[in-house]
């Protein structure tokens, strides 16, 4: 079976009475989907509503249909379930690789519980090693706001298309940035890339996950956050 549908079947022993899911965005998040839709079918989560993390989400779910709703309707999430990028050892994230950090770190602060569902490919020693950290930007200036991510010792890549910049639900740009070792300590960082003008939000999501399923050929074991 795909790991991914490995994480997303144990990911559902979190469902137990939650009314209002958070909905993640990307190719785990949407064997999750299915999951949730199945059980649905067989007559559970009658009662479950969901806040779709993307437009991409949103109409996967109107397919499956998964009854929907905003954070405007409903301003508190009892669970949300996402995949993410990487996860290091502290349980932090790289996420946005699919295009949604901003909603999905929305949605993640409103959610009384966070449960990340990967397979072990995404597990590393620390952020960085296997990916960039996604900055959405304003479109407007986004060059400047580059020159000052770069200042900030990234190396960065607009995300392009192959028809032109990336453009993501709000409107906005996303500039991959590469830090290198420096992500070894990524709060600085993260709270640097927040202090620009320009900057919407950032992939890294430190002190976000409370559960990581994490789904290898020997089965899914899940990583609890140890809080201070
Ligand atoms: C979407 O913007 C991302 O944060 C995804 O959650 C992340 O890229 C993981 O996606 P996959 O499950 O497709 O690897």
């Amino acid at each position: 079976m795909d790991l991914k549908r490995i994480a997303a079947e144990r990911a559902a022993d979190f469902l137990a009475d939650v009314k209002v899911l958070g909905l993640g965005t990307g190719s785990t998040a949407a064997h999750f989907a299915e999951v949730v839709a199945e059980r649905r079918l067989a007559g559970e989560l009658a009662d479950l509503i969901a806040v779709p993390t993307s437009i991409q989400t949103q109409r996967l779910a109107e397919r499956l249909e998964i009854p929907l709703s905003t954070l405007d309707q409903h301003s508190r999430m009892d669970l949300t379930v996402d995949g993410a990028d990487e996860v290091d050892p502290q349980l932090d994230l790289i996420k946005g690789h699919g295009g949604a950090l901003t909603r999905e770190k929305i949605v993640a602060f409103a959610s009384t519980c966070v449960v990340i569902i990967v397979d072990e490919s995404k597990i590393v020693g620390r952020l960085g090693e296997r990916v960039t950290v996604p900055v959405e930007v304003v479109q407007f200036g986004w060059k400047v706001t580059r020159e000052r991510l770069i200042e900030l010792g990234a190396s960065t890549t607009l995300r392009e298309t192959g028809e032109g910049p990336y453009v993501t639900d709000q409107g906005n740009y996303i500039i991959d940035c590469g830090f290198g070792e420096a992500l070894s300590a990524p709060d600085p960082i993260a709270s640097a890339i927040n202090n620009l003008p320009g900057v919407v939000e950032h992939g890294l999501f430190l002190g976000v996950a409370d559960h990581v399923v994490v789904a290898a050929e020997s089965g899914a074991r899940v990583l609890n956050r140890v809080r201070p």
